[in-house]
């Protein structure tokens, strides 16, 4: 294995009975490296999250988590990664150092208030740390789940749905912090299901029914998903997505602000569709495919498959 990754797995599953959760999944994203994890619900993303730390067994799969055997050394993984779950909880009673503090015996960290105070001073949290956690506004509340998972210096982050249902702006700044960590060497895996999360990763994993769709940066992903998108402006749009999308080759007819996003698989088949609709007092034009519209096809594409 290379030193440069920090996930570098294959073949991961998971069956539940006859349920296979997560299907052969290959991961390898290098260190310092932001990876954002897409999938619908129940896509096999916790379950994926949870194998790698160690706190699911794998039925198959083999690799490495920070250079670490991902199946014999799950234990020695768990002392390294730091693992946010999708419904964290804290103490609401006790204060943003409490926690901590009380974190941080959990992972019987040495020196420990040296660690809280500079967990404290690395994530902002100094100022606010007599406040009660349970007073905290959502954005401080992901902030302190952030500094738990952060308390054992961890060089791995497993995030899980970190900013749902937090305000844009606090999802920002969540971000922006995510990004001064990355910069100092920690690696991340953020499952997420806001588009413009996962537009600030440097690389994207997209999962569907437990297998991996596709893999790479946003404009691999993109590519990988060979989408052609018209935009079109004009009256009553709402009628024309409904006649466009009688026809096969039209995907997805939907609408952005004042505008409808019109894409299909085949370009042609696509231009073909549109053809009779490309008279004033409609104006259309060609636009680059967003990951919106990728997100949306590989969902729809699953579905035709299954049926
Ligand atoms: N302990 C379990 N026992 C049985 N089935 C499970 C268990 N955990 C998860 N599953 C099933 O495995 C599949 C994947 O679930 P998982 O929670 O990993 O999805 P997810 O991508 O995290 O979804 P979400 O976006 O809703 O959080 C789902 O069908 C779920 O019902
Ligand atoms: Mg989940």
């Amino acid at each position: 294995m290379s030193d440069d990754f920090a996930i570098d797995v294959q073949g991961m599953t998971k069956r539940f009975g006859s349920l296979t959760a997560v299907d052969h999944v290959d991961l390898a994203v290098r260190a310092g490296e932001i990876c954002g994890f897409l999938g619908p619900n129940g896509s096999g993303k916790t379950t994926f999250i949870r194998m790698l730390c160690g706190l699911l067994r794998a039925e198959e799969g083999r690799g490495t988590c920070l250079g670490y055997d991902v199946i014999r050394a799950s234990e020695t993984i768990k002392q390294h990664v730091g693992y946010m779950t999708q419904r964290f909880s804290f103490w609401e009673d006790l204060s943003i150092a409490e926690n901590l503090d009380f974190v941080a015996r959990m992972y019987f960290v040495k020196e420990r208030r040296r660690a809280v105070r500079e967990t404290l001073e690395r994530l902002g949290l100094a100022e606010r740390r007599n406040q009660l956690a349970g007073q905290l506004s959502g954005g401080w509340k992901q902030r302190l789940a952030l500094a738990a998972c952060m308390i054992h210096q961890p060089k791995l982050l497993l995030l899980d749905e970190p900013t749902a249902g937090v305000d844009p702006k606090a999802r920002r700044e969540f971000w922006e912090e995510i990004h001064r960590l990355a910069a100092q060497g920690l690696t991340f895996l953020i499952a997420t299901h806001y588009m413009d999360e996962a537009e600030r990763c440097h690389r994207l994993a997209f999962i569907l029914r437990g297998r991996l769709l596709a893999q790479g940066s946003v404009a691999d992903v993109v590519g990988q998903a060979r989408l052609t998108t018209w935009s079109v402006a004009g009256p009553d749009l709402l009628t024309l997505a409904a006649r466009l999308q009688r026809d096969p080759a039209v995907e997805q007819a939907v609408a952005f602000g004042n505008l409808l996003h019109v894409s299909g698989p085949d370009a042609a088949a696509l231009e073909r569709a549109l053809a009779p609709f490309h008279t004033p007092p409609y104006k259309w034009r060609q636009v680059e495919s967003g990951l919106e519209d990728v997100f949306i096809h590989f969902m729809s594409r699953a579905e035709g498959e299954s049926s």
